[in-house]
C-alpha cells in the first residue's frame, strides 16, 4: 500500500459533517481514530465502511456506488456497505464498517463495529442437498476462489484443492508486472498465508496432478496414482503457455511466463542480462517488456501485427500503446515473426537477427482441457459449460480460462482469460455446487499495466463495426467503445476508472435475461 493511501485525508467523521455535505448517492473519505473510513449516502441511508479495497488498496471514494454496494476503481471488486462483505473478486477479505449516527442535520461516524462472524448456519434442507465433498483441480484464480467461498457460505465438509504448481495460489497478473519488474517483494504474490487454508480446513495439495477422472464413479486419480472421491469436482486447470516450435526454442535463454517458478527464473536471468527479446506483442508479451525496461534492459519485442494489441483494442489504442512503450526506449520488429533460433541469436522473417541474454515467448496461450476431453465431458475450444458452469456430466462444473459459457451481453458462447473472470466464475461455480443456481452473468472485465498506464477493458467484443473515442489516448485520458450496429460491446478506458465501472453497470442492466 502506498503511504499516501494510508494516511488519513477529509473530514474527520467523527466529530460530524453537516448531511447536507454529503448528497444522495454521494461517498465521502474521511477519517476517524487514524482510519481511512468511507462515509456513503443511499436516500435515508448512511454507511460507513473502511475507504480503502482489500485487494491493492484501491480509493473506494473514486469509485462507483451501486444500490448498496461500492466498486473499486481499480479492478472492480464489490463490497456491501450493509455488511462490508467482499461480495466479488478480486478482494476476498471484508472492510471494516463504523456505527453513523444521525442527529438532526449532523452525521457522526461513531465506534467501529465489530468484523462480521461466521454467515447463519444454512436450513437443514438446503446442507442436506450439499455434496458429501468438493474436490477443486487447480490452484489458481478460480480454484482459489471457489475453496474461499465454499467456506464462507459455510460449507463444512471436505474441500481438497490440488494443483499442478509447486506454489500455493498466487497473483499470477503480478507475475509480469511490479514482480517482474522488481518493485512488489515476493511476500505480496501469494493469495494467502498457509495460515489461510489450515484455518478453512481446505486440503492444498501442491505438486498434485490429477491425470484422470472418472465421472462415472465420481473419482479423481493423481499422477502418483493416488485416487480420490468427490461429490462436486469443479476444473479449473487453466491455461498453458503456446510453445513455439521453431529450431532453437529450446534454448536455455528461452522463457515462457504463467507460473511463479517462471517468473522468478526471469528474474534471475535479467539480473545478469542485458539485453531482451520478448516474442509476441500481447498483453503479457508488452507487460513483460514494460517491466524489463524498469530493469534496464535493452528490450525488442517481436510480433506479426502491424500494432501491439490491435486485435483486441483495435488500431488507436494499439498506436497509443506502441508509443507508451517506445517513448520507454522498447524496439519494435512488427508484421515479422521469428524463424530461428540459435543460442542466443534470433532471426526473423524479415532476415534481421537479433542478439538477446533474456528471451521470452509470449504469443498465446491454450486452456488446458485434455483432462476433461479424456474423461468424455463436451469441449468446444474450452470446456463446455451452461449458465450454471456445469458441464456435460452431473456434478462437474468448470471455471476460469478453460470454460466456454453463454455470455447474457454479448449473447455469444464465449471464453475469456481474464483474472476477475476466473474468479468471480470460481465463486459462482461455488455457490451452484452449494445448490444456489446461480446463473454467471458478470460483464467480463480485465485490466493491464504499462507503465504507470492502466488500461480497464470491460464487456466482450470479438468484433465490431465502429468505434467511438472519447478524450485523449495520446494523453492517457480516454475511453473507446467497441460498437455492433450502434450497441456498445465493450469499453476500454485509460485513467478513466469511474467511466469503466458505470459502463460495466449499464451493461450489467442489459444482460439478456435467464
Ligand atoms: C503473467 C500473467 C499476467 C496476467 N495478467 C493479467 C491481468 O493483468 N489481467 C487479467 O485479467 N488477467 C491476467 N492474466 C490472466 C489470468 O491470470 C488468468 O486468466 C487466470 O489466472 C485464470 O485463472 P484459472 O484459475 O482459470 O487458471 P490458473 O490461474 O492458470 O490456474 C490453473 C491451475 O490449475 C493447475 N492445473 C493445471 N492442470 C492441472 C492438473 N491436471 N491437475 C492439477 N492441477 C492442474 C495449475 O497448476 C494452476 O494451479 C495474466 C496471466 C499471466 C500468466
Ligand atoms: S484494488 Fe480494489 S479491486 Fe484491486
Amino acid at each position: 500500500m502506498s503511504e499516501d493511501a494510508a494516511k488519513p485525508s477529509g473530514p474527520d467523521l467523527a466529530a460530524g459533517i453537516a448531511l447536507d455535505d454529503i448528497a444522495d448517492g454521494a461517498m465521502l473519505q474521511g477519517h476517524v481514530n487514524g482510519e481511512a473510513v468511507l462515509l456513503a449516502r443511499r436516500g435515508q441511508e448512511l454507511f460507513a465502511v473502511g475507504a480503502l479495497c482489500t485487494h491493492y488498496h484501491g480509493p473506494l471514494a473514486e469509485g462507483l456506488m451501486v444500490g448498496d454496494t461500492v466498486r473499486c476503481p481499480w479492478h472492480h471488486a464489490c463490497f456491501s456497505l450493509r455488511t462490508g462483505e467482499a461480495v466479488r473478486a478480486p478482494a476476498f477479505d471484508p472492510l471494516p464498517r463504523w456505527r453513523v449516527q444521525r442527529q438532526n442535520d449532523q452525521v457522526f461516524v461513531r465506534d467501529k463495529q465489530p468484523a462480521s462472524g461466521p454467515k447463519p448456519a444454512p436450513a437443514e434442507a438446503e446442507r442436506a442437498a450439499w455434496p458429501a465433498s468438493v474436490v477443486i483441480v487447480g490452484g489458481g484464480a478460480a480454484g482459489f476462489a471457489a475453496a474461499e467461498l465454499l467456506r464462507r457460505e459455510g460449507y463444512d465438509r471436505p474441500v481438497t484443492l490440488l494443483s499442478a504448481d509447486d506454489a500455493p495460489p498466487c497473483d499470477r497478473p503480478n507475475l509480469s508486472k511490479d514482480y517482474l519488474a522488481g518493485t512488489a517483494k515476493e511476500s505480496w504474490i501469494p493469495l494467502k498465508s498457509p495460515k489461510f487454508y489450515e484455518k478453512r480446513a481446505i486440503d492444498l495439495r501442491l505438486n498434485a496432478r490429477v491425470a484422470a477422472i472418472d465421472p462415472r464413479n465420481r473419482r479423481v486419480t493423481l499422477a502418483d496414482g493416488k485416487a480420490l472421491d468427490y461429490g462436486a469436482l469443479l476444473l479449473a486447470t487453466g491455461a498453458d503457455p503456446v510453445r513455439l516450435d521453431l529450431p532453437g526454442a529450446d534454448a536455455s535463454a528461452v522463457h515462457y511466463l504463467r507460473t511463479l517458478g517462471d517468473s522468478r527464473a526471469i528474474v534471475a536471468a535479467a539480473g545478469t542480462a542485458k539485453t531482451a527479446l520478448v516474442i509476441g506483442a500481447s498483453f503479457i508479451g508488452l507487460e513483460v517488456a514494460a517491466s524489463l525496461r524498469a530493469r534496464k534492459l535493452d528490450v525488442h519485442v517481436v510480433g506479426p501485427e502491424a500494432r501491439p494489441l490491435e486485435r483486441v483494442m483495435g488500431p488507436e489504442l494499439g498506436d497509443a500503446v506502441r508509443r507508451l512503450h517506445e517513448k520507454q526506449g522498447v524496439v519494435f520488429h512488427l508484421g515479422q515473426t521469428v524463424t530461428k533460433i540459435a543460442g542466443r541469436m534470433a532471426t526473423l522473417s524479415g532476415g534481421t537477427s537479433l542478439t538477446a541474454d533474456l528471451i521470452v515467448i509470449g504469443v498465446g496461450v491454450r486452456p488446458a482441457i485434455a483432462l476433461a476431453e479424456a474423461a468424455g465431458l463436451a469441449t468446444d475450444k474450452g470446456l463446455t459449460v451452461d449458465e450454471y458452469l456445469q458441464t456435460s456430466a452431473p456434478g462437474i462444473y468448470a471455471a476460469g480460462d478453460i470454460a466456454r459459457w453463454p455470455d447474457p451481453h454479448s449473447g455469444e458462447r464465449i471464453r475469456v482469460e481474464h483474472w476477475v473472470v476466473a474468479e468471480r466464475q470460481g465463486q459462482t461455480a461455488a455457490r451452484n455446487i452449494l445448490g444456489r443456481r446461480e446463473r454467471f452473468d458478470a460483464v467480463p472485465f480485465f485490466w493491464s499495466q504499462h507503465y504507470d498506464m492502466a488500461i480497464s477493458y470491460v464487456g466482450h467484443a470479438a468484433r465490431w463495426d465502429a468505434t467511438k473515442i472519447e478524450g485523449s489516448l495520446a494523453d492517457n485520458d480516454g475511453t473507446v467503445t467497441f460498437l455492433s450496429a450502434g450497441r456498445p460491446l465493450a469499453v476500454a478506458t485509460i485513467f478513466r476508472d469511474r467511466d469503466s465501472l458505470a459502463a460495466e453497470a449499464e451493461m450489467e442492466k442489459h444482460a439478456a435475461p435467464g
